[in-house]
């Protein structure tokens, strides 16, 4: 054996083997604790608890560095685009050109959904949340194609992930113009991935949508920020449920529904509801600052903080560079954004958030650039979502490949009565019988 640590609990000691990653990570093996020790270990919010191996996304939060694969996350942004990340991500190695051109036809070639699925978005209410519609619709993918639903790797597997690569900016910009009671607007091929998404999202019959080249640019950069961020809580659903064996389009489910959070995706939504309640209410920034420090109510700072990063987080930090030029290009003032700058001020210079190490996260300006570009405010998550999609699947992926792959099932500790008695209502409370009866009364 090589390295490890000693436990002792109880007079006995057992040991753990570490197991080292290459950025020097170190993890203490507890796989045998339970059945040499009789003892858990308990870790809410998994904070120090380990799940997986993993080489697809390196994050030093103490030093703010994200990497995809190796490449540091700002060179990324700067040189590549969002599709060439996703097969990045998906296949472990960049692209070569030949490569690039067959994955980027199989993605755009599917981008169409089936014809019967277009009649599901008319079921939904006109003001159902796109991330509940993109839940949905997501996971009925399986009746479309109950073929793949049992390929957990190899070209089956890949061409699933294809599939949900390409469907998601359709149901999603579908799902917009649902809400709106306008016809969908398919998608074209002549154009690219994100052109695409915005062409479904605007384009009316009447009006084709000629995004401007920085607000293409923006969303294409915003999906690249968000393509993976390892084991992170949708993340983490998504091989949870995968993890049951059940298929890639449960699973991915499942994610976007663990996205939807306030905490984790939702916050880019949260934000601007944040921004418009300080305005309503005639707050300043350090007011609400104020109240956040005061935890009033339990009201947090959205788009601040994150459970990883205790320095600034690095695709905030390219997010912020984009905000600035996006909003100068497209010559965008108003309150609502001279708000947001004011409390990223005051919160930067405030000892409650630097002593916590608690900075704008990625969800702070992309929140802002989506605002920005006119996008409404219940699609900022679900855009998130398209942006995450190529590490979902590719996650997933690596999870069926690692023959250390068992079904994930956490312990607990259980705090509970113990053992009780059952008491027949005759002899409970006042001894009155119900009128609903349970199948065997208990009389
Ligand atoms: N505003 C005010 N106080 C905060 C915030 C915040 N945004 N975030 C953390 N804190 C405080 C928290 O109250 C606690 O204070 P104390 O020590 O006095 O009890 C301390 O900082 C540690 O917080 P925590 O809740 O233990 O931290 P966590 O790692 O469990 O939570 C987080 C991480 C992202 C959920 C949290 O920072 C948060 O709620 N942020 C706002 C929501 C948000 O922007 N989420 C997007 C995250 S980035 C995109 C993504 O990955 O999804």
């Amino acid at each position: 054996m090589s390295e490890f640590a000693e436990l002792t609990f109880r007079g006995r000691t057992i040991r753990l083997p570490a197991t080292v990653g290459t950025e020097g990570e170190i993890g203490l093996d507890v796989s045998a604790l339970r059945d040499e020790m009789g003892v858990i270990t308990l870790d809410p919010g998994y904070g120090n608890t380990g799940s997986c191996q993993s080489s697809i996304a390196f994050i030093d939060g103490d030093q703010g560095i994200l990497r995809y694969r190796g490449y540091d996350i700002a060179d990324l942004a700067e040189h590549s685009a969002f599709l060439e990340v996703a097969y990045l991500l998906l296949h472990g190695n960049l692209p070569e050109a030949d490569q690039f051109d067959e994955f980027a036809e199989g993605v755009m070639d599917n981008m169409l959904v089936h014809e019967n699925l277009r009649h599901f978005f008319n079921a939904f209410p006109r003001d159902a949340h796109p991330m509940a519609v993109a839940a949905a619709v997501v996971a009925s993918l399986a009746t479309f194609y109950p073929e793949s639903m049992g390929a957990r790797r190899g070209p089956d597997a890949m061409e699933s992930c294809r599939r949900l690569l390409a469907k998601l900016p359709t149901i999603v910009a579908w799902s917009y113009k649902q809400s709106r009671g306008v016809p969908v607007t398919y998608p074209r091929c002549d154009l690219g991935y994100v052109q695409n998404f915005l062409h479904m999202m605007f384009s009316t019959p009447y009006r084709t949508y000629e995004p401007d080249p920085a607000v293409s640019r923006a969303m294409d950069l915003m999906f690249l920020l968000h393509a993976d961020h390892e084991q992170n809580c949708s993340t983490s659903t998504v091989r949870m449920v995968g993890s049951s064996q059940a298929n890639m389009f449960a699973s991915i489910s499942a994610g976007v529904s663990a996205l939807w959070g306030p905490l984790h995706g939702g916050a880019n939504q949260a934000l601007i509801e944040m921004l418009q309640y300080i305005q309503l209410a005639g707050l300043t920034a350090r007011q609400f600052v104020d109240k956040v420090k005061n935890k009033e109510a339990g009201i947090r700072l959205m788009g601040f903080g994150h459970r990883v990063y205790k320095n600034y987080d690095p695709r905030a930090m390219v997010l912020k560079k984009a905000a600035g030029d996006v909003l100068q290009k497209l010559g965008v003032q108003g309150r609502l954004m001279d708000t947001a700058m004011e409390l990223e001020q005051v919160a930067l210079s405030d000892p409650y958030f630097l002593e916590r190490k608690l900075y704008p996260n990625v969800d702070f300006y992309s929140g802002i650039i989506l605002h920005a570009i006119g996008m409404p405010t219940n699609m900022f998550t679900a855009i998130f979502a398209i942006g995450r999609m190529p590490g979902w699947l590719s996650q997933w992926m690596e999870m069926n490949s690692d023959p250390q792959t068992r079904i994930a099932r956490p312990r607990q500790i259980y705090t509970g009565a113990t053992q009780r008695t059952y008491v027949p209502f005759r002899q409970r409370g006042d001894g009155r019988i119900p009128n609903r009866r349970p199948c065997s009364a208990g009389e």
